[in-house]
């Protein structure tokens, strides 16, 4: 039987180039979609999943992600004295708890995978659960899972490994890891090859690796070499490439949307269609995009 995923590793050390000046002295994981952070988005997709504990691997300049995380002693007594029971009960119920967050240093941002191995004793012996903090997702219409509970079901269907793919333009596929298809199974398929970042027109599928990942503890080893690969990083999806030579791994098609909030249009694309999801602004919203569309 299949071990439960009760941990989650969070990499926030990444300098988010691709959005300064706003990242110069705000982390982007605490840009806010509607009125939440993302990285509290993206702790909410945990904790749906039935992640118990949280881990963060951050770097200079993220202190505010620790601080998100923790009590605010003098707001949270000003929001009690002035009678503001909603807001007050609001934080409270989104307040981890105690000892259920783990902070940890990446002391340079020397890539994705290098961030991960950081975790390692934190995680110990067990499989655990990979967000990128900056991709956020949405369930389809009518569907209420979001992409870490899709993946935790694949994995109590297949164990092994999973990893959570979206499908993009063939002309798309030079921007990222990219896994070749076998035996399909419908939600989920086997997965046969993966490549980061293949040269345009030599990808083996459209299916993009999409930021949600379950792992077994053995790609630790396998990170533990620090092999440069793309981009002069130390990449998860070569140490995932070494894994899958001796362990299963599946990928589970997400039935919903991923919205990458560390690019400006995936930003502004992921605040239009958080907006639109909540019911408290959507009518507004919808109503001032017909204006400014018409
Ligand atoms: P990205 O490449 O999207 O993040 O990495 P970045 O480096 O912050 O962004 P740009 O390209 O400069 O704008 C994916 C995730 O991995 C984390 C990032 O924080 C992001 O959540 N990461 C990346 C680390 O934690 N450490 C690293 O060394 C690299």
């Amino acid at each position: 039987m299949s071990k439960r995923i009760r941990k989650a590793v969070f990499p926030v050390a990444g300098l988010g180039t691709r959005f300064l000046p706003a990242t110069k002295a705000v982390p982007k994981e605490m840009l806010t979609v509607v009125d939440r952070p993302v990285v509290q988005h993206v702790v909410d997709e945990a904790r749906e999943a039935g992640i118990e504990h949280f881990i963060f691997v951050t770097g200079r300049g993220k202190g505010a992600i620790e601080d998100h995380f923790d009590m605010a002693y003098e707001l949270e007594d000003t929001l009690r004295r002035r009678n503001k029971s909603k807001e007050y009960e609001a934080l409270m119920s989104d307040l981890p708890a105690a000892g259920a967050t783990s902070f940890t240093r990446q002391q340079a941002p020397l890539g994705l995978g290098h961030a991960v191995w950081c975790a390692r004793d934190i995680i110990g012996d067990e499989p655990f659960a990979v967000l990128l903090p900056d991709m956020i997702t949405l369930p389809a219409r009518g569907k209420s899972a979001r992409c870490l509970a899709e993946a935790v079901a694949a994995y109590e269907k297949h164990g092994g490994n999973i990893i959570a793919v979206e499908e993009v333009k063939p002309e798309e596929t030079h921007q990222y890891g990219i896994v070749a298809r076998g035996k399909d199974y419908g939600a989920t398929f086997e997965i046969t090859g993966m490549v980061e970042k293949p040269p345009q027109g030599t990808a083996p599928s459209n299916f993009i690796i999409s930021g949600r990942y379950i792992l077994e503890p053995e790609i630790f080893a396998l990170l533990e070499k620090h092999e440069k690969g793309a981009g002069g990083e130390i990449q998860l999806t070569d140490a995932m490439i070494h894994l899958a030579k001796t362990r299963p791994f599946h990928a589970v098609r997400f039935d919903g949307r991923t919205y990458d909030t560390g690019s400006k249009l995936g930003f502004l694309v992921a605040n239009v269609a958080f907006g639109l999801a909540r019911p408290d602004v959507a009518e507004g919203l919808r109503a001032e995009l017909k204006k400014m569309l018409d």
